[in-house]
């Protein structure tokens, strides 16, 4: 085996996963290709968060059935671990099954695939320490992911990530900035911070830091311009944050605080550990700071039980909190989640509808914020450039799209000249002219 393509599905920890797995082949001097055709060893990094999540994986190696001869298959990430060895059945093809916490065997189980191993598998979740190595290959280069804290100790009822992530392990606070300080030097100017629940990190070293001192500490590493964290638990929500961000401006004013629901009945049988009361105390610390902090959610709506009255106090909670923007799902049943257990499950075609009616209002909420943003001047960090619309591709501190125009600059050649520049990880300031429902477009103030 020489070559290896990889497709990844899931969420940010995957994706930082998928790009130490791949520094992790490299080193071991495999070639990474573009299609999978081209590949000896396909690789797909998957994701089991909902059931279209899951069938996606099985959809891909069904496409490969009968031209699989001569390559090798792995399954990678949440669905290996949640499947295991079942996915050699499922799919015979497959000879690889490896959970995010058996990575760092990724160099011997390769061995023992490229000794003829029909079925490698990596399940084992008592793994006690983070998956660190010096083999990343960051896919951007300007904005880099460090993992401060694996898996999670929470059980929210609908959630797969305790089973499919095994228990919290944080990494030690010097390994952390360690790597922050060596992106710097490598010319990064944006962190952002990842775990399940980054709230809960604890510095398993004498110094202690919990996540407010670590987040303060990431935002003095010289030559870091962003720092950005996700996700953040309600329960584990702490003002020292909020305090944090106000105190330093290199670190974002965003937080993406899921809430799933505004019904504190809903939040209970979701075993959520907060209810509406709790979590609108943490929303006020956000509106009360010093800083503009734009504030995200998560909703999942026909939680089971979840009756109208239960979904009118989530709408109730849109219009309340005013979000900047949000990410929202209708329940999915989850194997080895407590819901499951739970009576009064909602039709599909009565989530379709509470989605669509909750979709429908935070779009019109998120015109209505963004329209306030016109005529003010935001710090864009550019992204890359859209050769669609002719704008250069920005972000601001508060993680909305801010696409621009640049008099000098028209678009991104072959950087021979000044116009045909690439600004790309570039810094400018953007006057805001509109104002769509999902992003803000402007022009450069010079
Ligand atoms: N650790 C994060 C969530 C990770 S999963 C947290 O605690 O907030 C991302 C989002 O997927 C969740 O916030 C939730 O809104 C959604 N989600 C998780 N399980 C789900 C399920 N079974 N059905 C629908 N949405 C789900
Ligand atoms: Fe899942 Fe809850 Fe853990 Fe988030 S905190 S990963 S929703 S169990
Ligand atoms: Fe999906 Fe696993 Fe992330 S289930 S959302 S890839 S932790």
């Amino acid at each position: 085996m020489q070559t290896f393509y990889i497709e990844t599905f899931g969420c940010q920890m995957n994706a930082h996963d998928s790009e130490k797995v791949i520094g992790t082949l490299l080193s071991e001097g495999y070639r990474q290709v573009a299609k999978p055709e081209e590949a000896d060893l396909v690789l797909y990094n998957t994701c089991s968060i909902r059931d279209k999540a899951e069938q996606k994986v099985f959809h891909r190696l069904d496409e490969f059935k009968r031209n699989s001869q001569g390559k090798v298959f792995g399954v990678l990430g949440c669905v290996a671990q949640q499947e295991g060895e079942r996915i050699f059945e499922r799919a015979p093809h497959v000879s690889l099954v490896a959970g995010s916490a058996s990575y760092a065997k990724l160099p011997e189980m390769l061995v023992q695939l490229e000794a003829g191993g029909r079925r490698v598998a990596g399940l084992s979740l008592d793994n006690d320490q983070a998956f660190e190595t010096p083999f990343t290959k960051r896919d951007n280069p300007h904005r880099a992911y460090i993992t401060v804290i694996e898996g999670c100790d929470k059980s929210c009822a609908y959630c797969v990530v305790p089973f499919t992530r095994g228990p919290e392990r944080s990494r030690t606070s010097p390994s952390v900035l360690d790597e922050a300080r060596e992106l710097a030097r490598m010319g990064y100017a944006e962190i952002q911070l990842l775990g399940q629940n980054v709230n809960s990190y604890r510095d398993p070293t004498p110094a202690g830091f919990d996540f407010a001192r670590l987040l303060r500490s990431v935002g003095e590493v010289a030559g870091i311009r962003r720092v950005r964290f996700t996700t953040s638990h309600p329960r584990d929500f702490v003002k020292d944050i909020i305090d944090a961000i106000d105190d330093n401006p290199v670190l974002c004013n965003h937080v993406h605080l899921p809430v799933q629901s505004g019904s504190s009945s809903i939040l209970e049988r979701m075993q959520r550990l907060y209810t509406r009361d709790e979590y609108m105390r943490r929303i006020d610390w956000m509106k009360q700071a010093r800083r503009n902090i734009s504030i995200t959610t998560d909703i999942i709506v026909g939680f089971p039980g979840e009756t109208e009255a239960d979904f009118d106090q989530t709408l109730a909670l849109l219009d309340e909190v005013q979000y900047d923007s949000l990410f929202s799902f209708k329940y999915s049943r989850r194997p080895n989640t407590s819901a499951l257990e739970l009576a009064d499950h909602v039709p599909e075609e009565e989530k379709s509808r509470r989605l669509a009616i909750l979709q429908e209002k935070q779009r019109a909420i998120q015109i209505r914020r963004n329209s306030e943003a016109v005529g003010t001047i935001e710090e864009a960090f550019v992204e890359g450039y859209n050769h669609a619309t002719g704008q250069w591709i920005g972000r601001t501190s508060q993680n909305r799209p801010l696409n621009f125009v640049h008099p000098q600059h028209a678009g991104p050649g072959d950087g021979a000249t000044l116009s045909g520049a690439n600004l790309a990880g570039t810094w400018w300031n953007v006057r805001v002219t509109r104002a769509g429902a999902n992003s803000l477009a402007g022009e450069v103030v010079l």
